[in-house]
This record gives structure tokens, C-alpha cells and sequence, in this order.
């Protein structure tokens, strides 16, 4: 094993041996090289003549370009496009996304947590996570209603046990017991990633202030039992939280509650900022031991590096002036009161009555989306008719649940999706 990789895990163990041995076998063999990023950085603070270290190209002091680019771009500084970024992510970037984790996540400023590192938005995050802390049929602990690419990100690439539990108890609640039940049902294994997603992709769920204190109570008990925990928030679809739920990351309330739980927070400007092509999210850890945030940095760099080298810089530039505008609370609050309009809209739809025949829907509170239980056809078959009959795209999930992205249509036409997903059904049952 490299050198710099067993400093970096006997930094971890002196700390904290619970999260060292929830490291999986390339998380242990992960460090961040000395290499020409550090040479290069020693010759950017010091190289005042010539610096011939980085692989870019230089003219006239600054950045190589086509001018058919740069003129599409002409309000910025070819020094915030052209050159790589850091591996980690521009500083300022970091910075600001922390200062705002904090404001959005007031439960985090008693914590103590790492600089946001920049990833290629949330996927990449997530197989970050998966690199460093799964083995194979190691288990990872999730609800049954899921974001399907963790098939691929957690099991395909890393060959984890999914092992899911019930989203919701009978009454419609976040089923924490469940959770609970999941993670003991592993206790012999010794270690689990738990992944929790709100505003949940596929229902639209966010637990409520009572559900998540019972959260954190129960992952408290778990890790009381000796089991080693990583805790991943995808916060995906964070802030948009339209009712009574927590509204902010349960990675606030997780960070240092016990020795063994790791809390992981997977976030970015993807869905929040509505960026989806810019490609750039953050992975940020939380942990009350110094050294090992750093460390873990550090093995978080060694992916980037060894992976994408480094993320899209003009993507960052563009989410960092988006960030340091004054206009971007009032044009997000602006998106937040559309979106939450859609959401109440689609609820008194619901809730008059008319489709209580065709199907019941999951409660839902925050996010893009909700989604429908139907009572007597199948998913695929209403998905494909309403394709075909009506020209009406839904996403069919398992038998019987429909996902509905009121994100994607205007408050004024929800109605007659609704009518028509209804008709759907009728066709189909033969009323
Ligand atoms: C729950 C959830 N997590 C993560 C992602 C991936 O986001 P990104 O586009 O930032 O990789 C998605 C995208 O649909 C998602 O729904």
C-alpha cells in the first residue's frame, strides 16, 4: 500500500477507528499523490517569473483560446473558463457553498463538518461514496422507493446488498422502524451506508420535525449496538420543501451524534439551482475529528484526481457568480413559489375526490414529484397507453405506482394531466 495511504488511514484510526473500518478496500488504498497538481500549486504561489509547470496552454498572460469560443462568453475572464480547476473545486465556489449550507442548515453551525468538495454533480458524489465505503455485499440500507441509478452507481459498479425497507408505515409517516429493523437485520456484518433522499425522488416525501428527530434517535440506538454507519444524504431536490416538513438537511442534525456514524452529505446546484447540464454538485463529510475530515479530503481528491481529474471549471464559475449575485435568492424564491403552486394544485386536485376509483396517492409535501398508487391496472400498461392514446408521459415504477414531475407542467394544465391519466385508467379497466 502507498505510503501516503497508510499515513492517511493510521490518521483516520488514531481519530476514530469506526470510520476507518468502514472504509472499503480501495477507500483504504486511496490518497491524494504529490504530485505535478502540488508542484504546481507550490509554483503558483512562488513561479513569479515563469511558471512552465501546468498543462495548459498560456498567451499574453493568460489563458490559450479560440476566440469563437470566448466571444459566446465575453462577460467573463478567460481566467474563470479556460484553466483547470482545482481537483477539489474553486475555493470561492467551496466557500460560498458552505456559508449557504449553513444559513439553509442552521442545526450545522455547532458542527463540525468538511469543506464542500466539488464532484461532477450528485452521480458523481454518490459514486464517490460508493468507491470509498463499499465492498462487495456489503450492505447498503435504503427505502423502497428510490432514484434507480443507486442500481447502478452502488450495485453494478460496486456490488453492494441493496437492502430496502418500506418508504412509509401504514398511516402514510416516514417508517423509521423500519429503517431501524434494515440496519440491525446486518448487525453481524458490522457496517452499513445508509441512504436517505429528500425531497424524495419518486414520492415528493420530506419527514416532519417529529419523523426526523425519530430518525436520528434510531440511527443513535443502531450505532449504540456497535454497528459502524455511514449516513449519505442525497439532497438532490433540497429546499424545496413546501410544507410542514424539516426544512433542512437531516446531514445537519446526523453530523457528530456518534462516534460511528459518518455523515455524508451529496448536494448540489443540479435540481436546486436548476443547472441540470452544468454538472456540479459537492460531497461534504461530517465528523467532529479534524484529521479525519482531512484525510477523508484527501482520499476524496485521489478519486477525483484518478477519475475526472477535475470538474468542469466554467460550470463552476457560472454557480459561483450565480451565488455572489444579488438576484439569486429573489429569482430562486421566484422558481420555489411556482413550484409550490404546482404542488398545492395537484393536491386539491386530489384531494376533490374524483379519481378516488383509479388510485390512491403516497403523501407527498416537497421536491419535483409525486407519485400515484393505482388501485386496478398495471403501471407499464397505463404508461404505454397513455403514451400511445394521449400523447401523455408518465414514469411507471414497479406494478402499480406512477411518478408524476409536476415540475415539468404548467399549475394551469394539471388538471387535465390528471383527467387524462383517469381516462387512461378507465380505458384500461373497461368502465
Ligand atoms: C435523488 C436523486 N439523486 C441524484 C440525482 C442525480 O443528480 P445529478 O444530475 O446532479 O447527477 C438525481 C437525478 O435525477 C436524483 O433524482
Amino acid at each position: 500500500m502507498n505510503e501516503l495511504a497508510q499515513n492517511l488511514n493510521r490518521q483516520i484510526q488514531q481519530e476514530n477507528l469506526h470510520v476507518y473500518e468502514l472504509l472499503s478496500e480501495l477507500g483504504k488504498n486511496l490518497y491524494f499523490p504529490k504530485g505535478i497538481l502540488t508542484q504546481t500549486a507550490e509554483a503558483k504561489l512562488k513561479a513569479h517569473r515563469f511558471n512552465a509547470t501546468i498543462g495548459i496552454a498560456t498567451e499574453q498572460n493568460q489563458p490559450m483560446f479560440l476566440p469563437l469560443i470566448q466571444e459566446t462568453l465575453t462577460n467573463y475572464d478567460p481566467k474563470d473558463l479556460y484553466p483547470y480547476a482545482p481537483p477539489a473545486g474553486k475555493p470561492e465556489l467551496r466557500q460560498l457553498w458552505r456559508e449557504k449550507m449553513l444559513n439553509e442548515s442552521p442545526s450545522l453551525v455547532k458542527k463540525s463538518f468538511s469543506n464542500p468538495i466539488v464532484t461532477n454533480a450528485l452521480t458523481h458524489g454518490l459514486s464517490i461514496v460508493a468507491d470509498l465505503f463499499l465492498e462487495e455485499n456489503d450492505p447498503l440500507v435504503l427505502p423502497d422507493k428510490l432514484w434507480g441509478n443507486y442500481n447502478l452507481i452502488f450495485g453494478v459498479r460496486r456490488g453492494a446488498k441493496s437492502i430496502t425497507f418500506p418508504f412509509y408505515t401504514k398511516e402514510g409517516t416516514f417508517n423509521t422502524a423500519g429503517m431501524k429493523e434494515a440496519l440491525l437485520s446486518n448487525q453481524a456484518h458490522g457496517k452499513a451506508v445508509l441512504l436517505l433522499n429528500f425531497p424524495n425522488n419518486p414520492t415528493g416525501y420530506t419527514p416532519n420535525e417529529q419523523e426526523a428527530s425519530e430518525i436520528v434517535a434510531a440511527l443513535k440506538e443502531v450505532a449504540q449496538q456497535g454497528i459502524n454507519l455511514a449516513v449519505v444524504t442525497d439532497d438532490a431536490y433540497f429546499g424545496l420543501f413546501y410544507e410542514n416538513s424539516i426544512k433542512e438537511s437531516l446531514f445537519a442534525r446526523l453530523a457528530n451524534i456518534h462516534p460511528r456514524i459518518l455523515a455524508i452529505k451529496i448536494d448540489g446546484a443540479t435540481k436546486e439551482d436548476y443547472l441540470w447540464g452544468f454538472r456540479v454538485g459537492f460531497i461534504t463529510y461530517g465528523s467532529e475529528y479534524p484529521a479525519v475530515l482531512d484525510a477523508l479530503e484527501k482520499k476524496t481528491l485521489g478519486i477525483i484526481r484518478g477519475t475526472i481529474s477535475s470538474a468542469s471549471h466554467p460550470a463552476q464559475t457560472f454557480v459561483l457568480n450565480a451565488l455572489k449575485s444579488s438576484d439569486f435568492q429573489t429569482q430562486k424564491q421566484n422558481k420555489f413559489e411556482i413550484l409550490k403552486q404546482r404542488a398545492c394544485k395537484v393536491k386539491q386536485i386530489l384531494d376533490h375526490g374524483e379519481y378516488r376509483d383509479a388510485w390512491d396517492y403516497y403523501p407527498f409535501n416537497s421536491g419535483y414529484f409525486m407519485c400515484i398508487k393505482l388501485k386496478a391496472v398495471k403501471a407499464e400498461a397505463l404508461r404505454m397507453h397513455l403514451l400511445e392514446q394521449y400523447g401523455v408521459g408518465v414514469i411507471a415504477l414497479g406494478e402499480s405506482d406512477v411518478r408524476i414531475a409536476f415540475s415539468c407542467v404548467e399549475e394551469e394544465e394539471l388538471k387535465d394531466l390528471f383527467d387524462l391519466i383517469y381516462r387512461g385508467v378507465q380505458d384500461l379497466s373497461g368502465q
